[in-house]
């Protein structure tokens, strides 16, 4: 799959979330240098941004294997407890979605952290005991859209927490450049940087439209991105100017033509737009109050005089009464 052979390997090959780079090096090293596991790591932040990228880097510059899973996935504390039996010594456990945990799992997950063991209850009653098994040592590297769903009790037993960042324009012409090296796809920088400026901040929508680009310019065009096929491209796309995509327009436009601009509610929202409530949260808010497009306030989001510039809309300063 392509998406695998994009994915960089080591730190160096990762391009962007320079601070999470440089702490992470370090942390590699150290625990490398005393032959211990790498502590329990959390990424946050929004999707496509390489956290399991990260993970997979980090089992590979420890040296170790990766096993990948997901909160959803990990139903009853016997799927857990099976995993982490399977493990070998210093492995990197992966949980994408982590705040998915169901209270049961998360209760074994705990003693396996702290002291790499499981605690199992035999029998039921007054003769039920609980034995304590020893479990590898390992490197849990949780994954969260959401650090606010975590229980503090689990975001606590991780020893290193990072938030990814979106990523600049001239971070995504980097990665745009060097994944269309590896498809072996012709195209040059200024179509490179239009692809990055249009990509929301983020390397899968980046690599995504990339692609697309790509079969525009070979039934379209000689083959080439320039930034013209580019702009060609991304217009079919209804990709915008500066990225924006239907989805990111209509949450605007409904906010704007059926709530006066808000300040409206997220779950009115979600059912106004058709879309779930943790998809507008997740995947469309972080960029749109990124371009300070939206703005959030007690009463709930309310569309900047900046969209409405965006969109075309006339704004009146009178409208709103907050
Ligand atoms: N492909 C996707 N994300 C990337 C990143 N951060 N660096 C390099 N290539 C990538």
């Amino acid at each position: 799959e392509t998406e695998q052979t994009l994915r960089p390997r080591t730190l160096d090959e990762y391009i962007g979330q320079e601070k999470v780079k440089e702490q992470l090096r370090i942390f590699i090293q150290a625990a490398l240098k005393r032959g211990e596991p790498l502590d329990h790591v959390l990424l946050y932040g929004p999707p496509g941004l390489g956290k399991t990228t990260l993970a997979s880097i980090i089992a590979n510059e420890m040296g170790v294997g990766i096993r990948i899973t997901s909160g959803p996935a990990i139903e009853r504390p016997g799927d857990l407890a099976a995993i982490l039996t399977n493990l070998s010594d210093g492995d990197v456990l992966f949980i994408d979605e982590i705040h998915r945990l169901s209270r049961s799992v998360e209760e074994i997950l705990y003693p396996a952290m702290e002291d790499f063991a499981l605690d199992i209850i035999i029998g039921k009653g007054p003769s039920a005991r609980s034995i304590r098994l020893d479990l590898p040592k390992f490197t849990l590297v949780g994954a969260t859209t959401r650090a606010g769903m975590l229980t503090s009790p689990l975001r606590d037993r991780f020893g290193v927490i990072h938030r990814l960042e979106l990523y600049t324009t001239d971070e995504l012409t980097r990665i745009v450049i060097r994944s269309a090296g590896i498809l072996g796809i012709p195209i040059d920088p200024e179509g490179a940087r239009e692809i990055a400026a249009r990509s929301r901040g983020t390397p899968r929508v980046a690599n995504r439209l990339l692609k697309r680009v790509r079969d525009f310019a070979q039934i379209k065009a000689d083959g080439v991105i320039t930034q013209e096929v580019a702009r060609k491209a991304l217009e079919l796309l209804e990709v915008d100017s500066i990225g924006l995509d239907e989805v990111d327009r209509k949450i605007l436009r409904t906010i704007i033509e059926k709530y006066n601009g808000g300040p409206v509610g997220l779950d009115t929202l979600a059912a106004s737009t058709g879309e779930e409530s943790t998809t507008i949260e997740d995947v469309y808010e972080p960029f749109l109050l990124q371009m300070g497009f939206i703005a959030r306030t007690p009463r709930g989001r309310v569309v900047t005089p900046l969209a409405y510039r965006h969109l075309k809309i006339p704004y009146q300063e009178q409208q709103r009464m907050i």
